[in-house]
């Protein structure tokens, strides 16, 4: 299992104040990296930081607070981490959001906003953390996906849109970076129970249709992407590359 071990890795997971990022984040800490949190904003990042503190060495669980769309403050962020503490080994590019609407309706502003948090901000921290990576002649980079990558439904365009482009960008990243050792794959959760989902988890006659539509017959919660997390954070994912894997229960799978 040593191939699995994170121990004396950097870790950067952005968007990771709750949900999937905080999750991941909390089981790379438990596989032995060192993590940086990431949000917006400084002050709402310490709870969260905090609470992970309790499960390690408290020096294991850092922050760094910025907005994953703002080009200048990634490249200042990225900079600082990496005098102190060194490139990243590990960055999972999670922050995303979800504005649903019909497309006939949707503000070209809210279509603008979520292509830039689901869709550019990988582009922008995923290369300049690369630099470093490449660079050194290794890294691993996890871009978070979705189901929506590869199936659709009605109002969630954008998103659809902006994951479907992270999957080519996720291949984009693989064809110029493979060859300085730098792996990066995609991980693409189902349905999961999470504050983006809120709506729908409370929607009784979506969440019975999304149980019965996937096969495992559940929502999936947050610690069911964490074991896809670590393995392709690993180097027991050394030769994977360019990839989306699916954990969604068999929701893609099957019709
Ligand atoms: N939940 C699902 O079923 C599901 C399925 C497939 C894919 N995903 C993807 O998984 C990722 C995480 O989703 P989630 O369900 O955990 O969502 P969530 O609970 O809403 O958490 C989203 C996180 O992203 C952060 N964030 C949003 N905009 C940001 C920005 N501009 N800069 C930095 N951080 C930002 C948020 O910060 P604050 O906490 O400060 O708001 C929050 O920590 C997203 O990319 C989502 O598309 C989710």
């Amino acid at each position: 299992m040593t191939s699995f071990d994170l121990t004396g890795k950097l870790a950067l997971v952005t968007g990771s104040r709750r949900g999937i990022g905080h999750a991941i984040a909390r089981a790379y800490l438990i596989a032995g990296a060192r993590v940086v949190l990431n949000c917006p904003d400084a002050d709402r990042l310490e709870p969260a930081a905090a609470e992970l503190r309790t499960l390690s060495a408290p020096g294991n669980v850092l922050t760094s607070a910025f907005d994953v769309t703002d080009e200048a403050a990634v490249e200042a962020a990225v900079a600082e981490l990496t005098a102190e503490h060194g490139c990243p080994d590990i960055l999972v590019n999670n922050a995303g959001i979800q504005i649903r609407g019909p497309l006939t309706e949707i503000p070209v502003a809210d279509w603008r906003k979520v292509v830039d948090v689901d869709l550019t901000s990988a582009f922008i921290v995923g290369r300049t953390v690369a630099r470093g990576m490449v660079a050194r002649g290794s890294g691993k980079i996890i871009n978070v996906c979705s189901v929506q990558n590869h199936l659709v439904r009605p109002t969630t365009a954008p998103y659809a849109a902006a994951k479907s482009g992270l999957g080519g960008l996720t291949r984009s990243m693989c064809a110029e970076w493979a060859r300085s050792g730098v792996q990066v794959n995609g991980l693409a959760p189902g349905y999961l129970d999470t504050d983006l989902n809120a709506s729908l988890v409370g929607d009784a006659e979506f969440s019975a249709w999304i149980t019965s539509r996937t096969p495992a017959g559940r929502w999936g919660e947050v610690e069911d992407v964490t074991g896809p997390a670590v393995w392709l954070a690993s180097a027991a994912s050394d030769f994977v590359n360019g990839q989306v894997v699916y954990v969604d229960g068999g929701l893609t799978a099957v019709i």
